[in-house]
């Protein structure tokens, strides 16, 4: 009969050839970390980006006021939006800014937590090995950053994506910038294995809020502004997977924009030192619910139920803050029952 598959070479290239391509094409699943939650069921966090400037642009005086609401708080960890360290990442595993921007600044006792970080598009203009390296991590135990990852934290999972090489210009027109680009070619496979990762870990996850963290913005009227890029691309996965918040730094600001057509919330806290940037742009004033130009971080309190973000400025003064909550109804048939709009008074009433 001759078909290929009796041809000992036709068989052996089918073999090479389909090594490669899994070689080449396959997916993986992202790394997995989990954050117990307090022994009430709630947790809570701080969020802060763009710091890394040996204490200079005020990040000093934000670390402080970290360390003051982390210590009311009781927090359990912080999450960093990315830029780490400017103006060019770190250079090496030995590099003194590790300590001079982190491990000095984020001195109080209630910032001796973890720290999951992502990484930023100046983070990419340094050695982007050496901030993913465990070497690190053995210097300074609160020491977490890899390109994408989840961090599984039992009522919340948090998936944690590597923005910065979505953004076409850093490639094409990089000007007099170098970004370490080891890891993330070729880029257009590297790009579709992460979403296709990010996609089957949102659609597995069965944790009641759903936390998207980058670098770059989705939706941000600051210089930076919008990232076409992933409004493309990672919006909407966000979108189809019931996501609650999209969290990221890039700009030099504090922001809460809401979504007209979806529940997502974007916050933006890139007030980790240098602002005051100017150049806000016009935004949907139905979206727009906090624009803050200057240095500040954020809070977050989750229980099953209810989530509280606050928004701080320099001095620990709130410059915002609202709630979303969720109903403790999870089964699918008081799924059902909601999107049926029947009265909340009938679900009680003998169901
Ligand atoms: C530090 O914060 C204060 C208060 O917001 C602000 O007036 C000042 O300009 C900031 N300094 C820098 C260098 O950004
Ligand atoms: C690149 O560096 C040169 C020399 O320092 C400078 O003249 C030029 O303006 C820079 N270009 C950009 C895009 O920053
Ligand atoms: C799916 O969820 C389970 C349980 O949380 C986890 O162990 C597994 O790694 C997840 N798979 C993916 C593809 O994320």
């Amino acid at each position: 009969m001759g078909t290929f598959f009796e041809k000992p070479l036709f068989f052996c290239l089918l073999v090479a050839a389909s090594l490669w391509w899994c070689s080449v094409f396959s997916t993986a699943e992202l790394p997995r970390f989990h954050h117990p939650v307090k022994a009430d069921g709630s947790l809570s966090f701080l969020v802060v980006g763009d710091w890394g400037r040996q204490g200079l642009y005020n990040q000093s005086e934000v670390a402080i006021q970290m360390g003051v609401i982390g210590e009311k708080l009781d927090i359990d960890f912080v999450i960093s939006t990315g830029d780490n360290f400017y103006e060019d990442g770190l250079k090496s595993i030995n590099d003194p800014a590790f300590s001079d921007s982190f491990t000095t600044i984020y001195t109080a006792k209630s910032l001796q937590r973890k720290w999951y970080n992502v990484l930023g598009n100046h983070d990419y203009r340094g050695n982007v090995e050496a901030q993913l390296s465990a070497v690190l991590r053995d210097k300074d135990s609160r020491w977490l950053c890899l390109r994408s990852f989840i961090l599984n934290a039992e009522i919340v999972e948090f998936f944690f994506v590597d923005t910065t090489p979505f953004v076409d210009k850093y490639f094409t027109d990089p000007g007099n910038d170098t970004y370490d680009w080891k890891g993330v070619l070729p880029r257009n496979i590297y790009l579709s294995n992460l979403l296709e990762d990010l996609k089957l870990a949102l659609r597995n996850s069965s944790a009641k809020w759903k936390i998207v963290v980058g670098h770059q913005t989705i939706k941000s009227a600051g210089e930076h502004g919008v990232t076409q890029e992933l409004v493309q691309h990672l919006l909407p996965i966000l979108q189809e997977n019931d996501v609650d918040i999209y969290m990221n730094g890039h700009d030099h600001c504090l922001q809460h924009i809401s979504s007209t057509d979806s529940k997502i919330h974007f916050l933006t806290s890139g007030g980790g030192s240098k602002a005051w940037r100017g150049g806000v742009k016009w935004w949907n004033p139905e979206e727009m619910k906090l624009y803050y130009d200057g240095q500040g971080f954020m809070s977050v309190q989750l229980t099953q139920t209810q989530a509280d973000f606050v928004f701080y400025d320099v001095f620990g003064n709130v410059l915002h803050k609202f709630m979303v909550s969720k109903d403790l109804s999870s089964t699918p048939f008081e799924r059902l029952i909601k999107v049926l709009h029947i009265p909340k008074i009938l679900r009680y009433v003998g169901m």
